[in-house]
């Protein structure tokens, strides 16, 4: 298949390509080849293309800056979802767009499914979902897969960092860590939903709405202690006293997702958080 990849050079979109590259043709476009954002930039990027189908990685996705820019984030998050939803149809082909965790509220405090009533806090997680809604009710052929607390070798760009890469770092740099413990998500290496991107990719799994992170779930302390303990560490882990870190955003403190519609149709071949991040340790540490 001939693959087009949005958002390349991402920590997401450069393991996508890398897993696709040994069975497909891929077109791996940046922000310089396509604004998602721009209805002719998307029209001129696949004018005249034989491109078999779209992944859409790119986003606006720095939550700090969501907030505060509201417009720009409903714009690439939302309408850029729209002009990838447009194109999908007049290419007729599909659409794999990724979103996030940060569409539920946390209330559920259990692994949220598909079917789950999704309820934003903030305005990353309203324009990541209006995306959502903009390619499962225009595209015709689409998946749109639910993401969480992922991490890559390559740094994500919106950030320039990972909470993998920021553990070490401050590990070598302090005596004492701080970590919260009354978080909860699972995190999730992207060379492992990459892998999982190209099964589902060469798979006849229906279109649609799917939730895609690794298996299990940790607090951010938890997570930091396992990173700590598979590089040796002897930082002093302390878990953070409620309240100690000022809370600028209203974010869900429970995202965990179950891969239930994968399970389903037998295609979940994501393994245990704790397996993707000693595979990524190994990789980049
Ligand atoms: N990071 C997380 O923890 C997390 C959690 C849940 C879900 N997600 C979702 O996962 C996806 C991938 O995240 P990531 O961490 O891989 O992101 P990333 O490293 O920041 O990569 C995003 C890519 O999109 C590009 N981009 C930004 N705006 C664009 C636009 N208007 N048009 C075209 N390209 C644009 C960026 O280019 P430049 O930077 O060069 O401008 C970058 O290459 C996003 O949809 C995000 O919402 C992320």
């Amino acid at each position: 298949m001939k693959i087009a990849v949005i958002g390349a050079n991402g920590q997401l979109g450069s393991d996508i390509c890398i897993a696709l590259k040994n069975t497909d043709d891929v077109v791996e476009l940046i922000i310089d080849d396509i604004d998602i954002s721009d209805k002719k930039s998307v029209e001129k990027a696949f004018n005249n293309s034989d491109v078999d189908m779209i992944i859409n990685t790119a986003a606006f996705h720095n939550v700090e800056k969501c907030e505060d820019e509201p417009e720009t984030a409903f714009k690439v998050n939302g309408i850029g979802s729209l002009n990838l939803a447009e194109i999908s149809n007049k290419l007729d082909i599909p659409v794999l767009h990724i979103s996030t965790d940060y569409v539920f509220d946390g209330e559920k405090m259990a692994p949220y499914i598909e079917t789950d009533l999704p309820i934003p806090l903030n305005v990353y997680g309203n324009t990541k979902l209006s995306g959502e809604y903009f390619v499962s009710t225009i595209a015709k052929k689409y998946y749109v897969l639910r993401v969480s607390g992922i991490y890559g070798v390559n740094p994500c760009m919106a950030k320039g960092y990972n909470f993998v890469d920021l553990m070490i770092k401050l590990s070598k740099e302090r005596d004492e860590v701080r970590v919260v413990d009354d978080e909860f998500l699972t995190p999730t290496y992207t060379g492992e939903i990459a892998n999982q991107i190209a099964k589902i990719v060469h798979s006849d799994l229906k279109y649609g709405l799917y939730h895609l992170t690794a298996e299990g779930s940790c607090s951010w302390y938890e997570f930091a202690k396992e990173i700590f303990g598979l590089t040796k560490s002897n930082v002093k882990l302390n878990k953070a006293e409620p309240g100690e870190f000022a809370i600028k955003i209203n974010r869900p403190k429970y995202s965990v997702l179950e891969n239930k519609g994968l399970k389903d149709q037998n295609l979940n071949i994501m393994s245990h958080w704790k397996e993707g991040l000693a595979e990524y340790i190994k990789k980049k540490h």
